[in-house]
């Protein structure tokens, strides 16, 4: 090869050295540089430019070292920091949106005496300021059933609840043979009655079946005696009545239950009376039968649900589960919950906030009567 065919050829090779060089990044530029001075061997000026690479790499490798060494805690750290506001802020989130899930309704003092779930017994008086509109039962009534006298009265919409029962009753039964024997009493009315059982059976039987005066629960106007009524003109009490396990069935699905039933006279101080049945409500009555828990039972048991922490979760069939708020999401049937309305003090709050979930078919706030509310709330039923 000729002189100059080989100074040409160098001239290309730096040409295309050049060329890579400037497509090439600053880090790749160093590797290219370092491939080229191999490629022609470590000859003199060479070995000194290496020498002072290799320098000036091992100082800015100690430097880089000597960096990590120090910035490795504090990126830990960071990352602890990350992690736990990741985890606070996730808290956040979870509280906001039980937060969220509620909206408040305010209730006075005067309305714990009121409701379809107000405990009226020996030790708690019923209040007449909180009586909901009494009507009678004879204009209101349906075909299904017989009164036995036409100023009888009841709580309109338990009058309401009674005929669906009565109907129900009657279209699976047949029997219109129903009749309502007592119902609304006022407290001289309970006074009148109480003398008179007392003058025809004596002091102990109105002890057993006559509550005092004004602490009565025909005095809300949920509560009513019922026996049979033929239509050749006999009767049969309610215990011998032949469709009785019907009718309380079928009560309890309207919302009534029995309320003075057997082996309850510690709690109740009331004879078992088969004909006495009492509004409070749909699931209340399904929950109280199914479980065995006369009234005074079932408000003392409500008082372990609360909104902020287990909820009673429970469906018509009156199966129960224990939630928390947040669960109540994609879940049907009914939320029961207790809201205290005492203060600090022990007293009757003036007014008392009741939180009730935003996402809700409909809700029902009733008295228990002595120191709080029971929430019924009823959960949307699933989009499918
Ligand atoms: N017989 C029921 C207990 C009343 O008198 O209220
Ligand atoms: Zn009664």
């Amino acid at each position: 090869m000729s002189d100059r065919k080989k100074r040409k050829g160098k001239t290309d090779i730096r040409e295309t050295a050049r060329r890579e060089v400037r497509a090439l990044t600053k880090e790749e530029l160093y590797k290219a540089s370092a491939t080229k001075y191999r490629s022609r061997g470590l000859h003199g000026m060479n070995l000194a430019v290496v020498l002072c690479a290799t320098l000036a790499a091992a100082i800015i490798a100690a430097s880089v070292l000597c960096i990590l060494k120090i910035d490795r805690p504090q990126r830990t750290r960071r990352t602890d920091i990350e992690q736990s506001f990741t985890a606070d802020s996730n808290a956040e989130e979870e509280r906001a949106k039980e937060k969220l899930a509620f909206t408040y309704i305010t209730k006075s003092a005067a309305d714990v005496h009121s409701g379809y779930l107000i405990l009226v017994n020996f030790e708690n008086e019923y209040v007449p300021e909180a009586a909901s509109e009494i009507t009678d039962i004879y204009s209101g009534k349906t075909s299904s059933y017989s009164v036995a006298y036409n100023n009888y009265k009841l709580d309109s919409f338990v009058l309401e609840r009674f005929n669906e029962f009565m109907d129900d009753l009657s279209g699976v039964t047949g029997d219109t043979c129903v009749l309502v024997n007592s119902s609304y009493r006022s407290v001289e009315e309970q006074t009148v009655l109480a003398k008179e059982y007392r003058n025809l059976y004596g002091d102990e039987y109105v002890e057993k079946y006559v509550a005092t005066p004004g602490y009565s629960e025909h005095h809300t106007g949920m509560a009513l005696d019922l026996t049979t009524r033929y239509s050749d003109g006999s009767t049969v009490p309610m215990r011998d009545y032949a469709n009785l396990e019907t009718l309380n069935k079928i009560g309890v699905d309207h919302g009534f239950v029995t309320r003075y039933p057997e082996n309850k006279y510690s709690y109740t101080k009331i004879n078992t009376e088969p004909w006495h049945y009492r509004y409070v409500g749909v699931p209340h009555a399904t929950v109280m039968t199914e479980n065995n828990l006369c009234l005074e039972e079932y408000v003392t048991y409500l008082k372990d649900y609360t909104a902020d922490g287990e909820i009673m979760l429970t469906s018509e069939d009156g199966t129960l589960e224990k939630v928390s708020a947040s669960e109540l999401t994609g879940n049907t049937g009914y939320a029961v919950y207790y809201v205290s309305a005492v203060d600090e003090s022990g007293a009757l709050a003036a007014q008392t906030k009741i939180p009730i979930p935003e996402s809700c078919e409909s809700y029902e706030i009733s008295g228990n009567n002595s120191d709080g509310f029971i929430v019924t709330v009823k959960l949307k039923e699933a989009v499918s």
